[in-house]
């Protein structure tokens, strides 16, 4: 009788250890597949979306996420694929050595720094650059031919779709309309008076200088074509097409990101500060995107920033450049019913 019992005693603790065992297998194989799982994604509300697993090292080896894999590399390592320098395709597609998570931080998950989450629930969306309905892939392609000076990537070759996978698995996540918090770049006030560009050049070498250098050209990481300071100007920067080229635009990226290491909540700089070096690292020489005059086939949708002509309006390029952006908001509002934020 005792030992029946004994026997019963073992077999049941068998048993449980099996149970444990397959229950704790189980757990770690769903944890690899979706890493995800376990975390809170109820949180419309708040910021905590950016708190989540887009570690794609964590991902497993299978052809879809050897997709996601390579858009992440391509985002982050831009030059070693595409730059101008690049031993790996035959063609060469981006004209400068910037990546794309130079601006789009943490590889498109910081929050106002035009972050990627969510996008592609955003697009298509209506461009007033294109003056139509236009698709993610047009999107990044405009990114390609402004932010990275170069050329447009195929739109079903190996890269584009590895940077679409890449998106759509940063965006699972995201509500379905694409709306996350923190998209875009953090609003300013933008101050009712020209650029002070002796006050910016002030403010760079104060805070900028340290990294970006004197001469804009940054700094690239030793035997390697990726920089780890970019350049805010010259021959290898941003073209004059480029978001980053506006006023408006650059002084709302440099508020919520630079100096680098800063996060949104706690900036560095005032609204005016920042106003201020970005007209100052803006006046200065970079490359010249080719057409710019086709931009915005309906002129009167042009943001008020956009530093070339032509304009619907008579106003100077200076001040388009430079502000006061006020009036120039006040005239296309009154004349047209268009209220103008850029
Ligand atoms: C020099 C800075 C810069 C670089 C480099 C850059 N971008 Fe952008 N990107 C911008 C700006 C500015 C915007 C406009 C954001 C806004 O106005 O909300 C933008 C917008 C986008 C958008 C649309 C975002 C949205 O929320 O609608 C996508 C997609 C995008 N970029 C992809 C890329 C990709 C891919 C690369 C690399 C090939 C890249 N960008 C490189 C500055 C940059
Ligand atoms: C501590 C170093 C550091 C300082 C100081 C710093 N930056 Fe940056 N900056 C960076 C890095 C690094 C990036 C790229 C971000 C990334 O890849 O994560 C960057 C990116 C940028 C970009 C977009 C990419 C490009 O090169 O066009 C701009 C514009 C910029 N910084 C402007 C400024 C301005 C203006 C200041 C001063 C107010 C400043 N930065 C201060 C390190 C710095």
């Amino acid at each position: 009788m005792k030992r029946k019992n004994l026997i019963n005693s073992i077999r049941l603790l068998l048993l449980s250890t099996c149970v444990i065992i397959i229950l704790f297998v189980t757990t770690i194989v769903i944890y690899a597949y979706f890493p995800g799982i376990f975390e809170n994604k109820k949180d419309n509300g708040s910021y905590t979306i950016y708190k989540l697993n887009y570690d794609t090292y964590k991902l497993s080896n299978n052809e879809k996420n050897n997709e996601i894999k390579y858009g992440f590399e391509l985002f982050q390592n831009t030059p070693e694929y595409i730059g101008p320098n690049n031993k790996y395709n035959n063609k060469v597609y981006s004209g400068n050595n910037l990546s794309c998570t130079n601006c789009h931080l943490n590889a498109g998950t910081k929050a106002y720094s035009a972050p990627l989450i969510g996008v592609n629930n955003r697009f298509p969306q209506f461009r007033g650059r294109e003056n139509k309905m236009g698709t993610l892939k047009e999107r990044i392609n405009g990114c390609m031919e402004r932010s990275m000076n170069g050329v447009v990537l195929p739109v079903n070759g190996k890269e584009m779709n590895a940077m679409i996978s890449y998106m759509k698995w940063i965006s699972r996540y995201a509500p379905k309309d694409g709306i996350v918090k923190g998209s875009g770049f953090l609003p300013i006030t933008i101050p009712n008076r020209s650029v002070n560009l002796e006050h910016g050049e002030k403010i760079y070498e104060l805070h900028c200088v340290l990294c970006h250098e004197k001469d804009g050209s940054g700094q690239k990481i030793i035997d390697s074509d990726r920089y780890l300071y970019p350049p805010v100007w010259g021959n290898d920067a941003y073209n004059h097409g480029a978001g980053m080229t506006r006023v408006i635009t650059a002084a709302k990226f440099i508020k919520a990101n630079m100096p680098h290491g800063i996060e949104f909540n706690e900036p560095t700089l005032t609204d005016e500060e920042c106003y201020d070096v970005a007209g100052y690292i803006n006046q200065k020489i970079r490359p010249l995107k080719v057409n710019p005059e086709i931009d915005f086939p309906d002129i009167k949708k042009k943001p008020v920033s956009t530093p070339y002509p032509p304009f619907d309006d008579s106003f100077s390029i200076k001040q388009h450049q430079l502000g006061p952006f006020q009036p120039i908001m006040e005239y296309y509002k009154t004349k047209y019913g268009i209220v103008k934020t850029k």
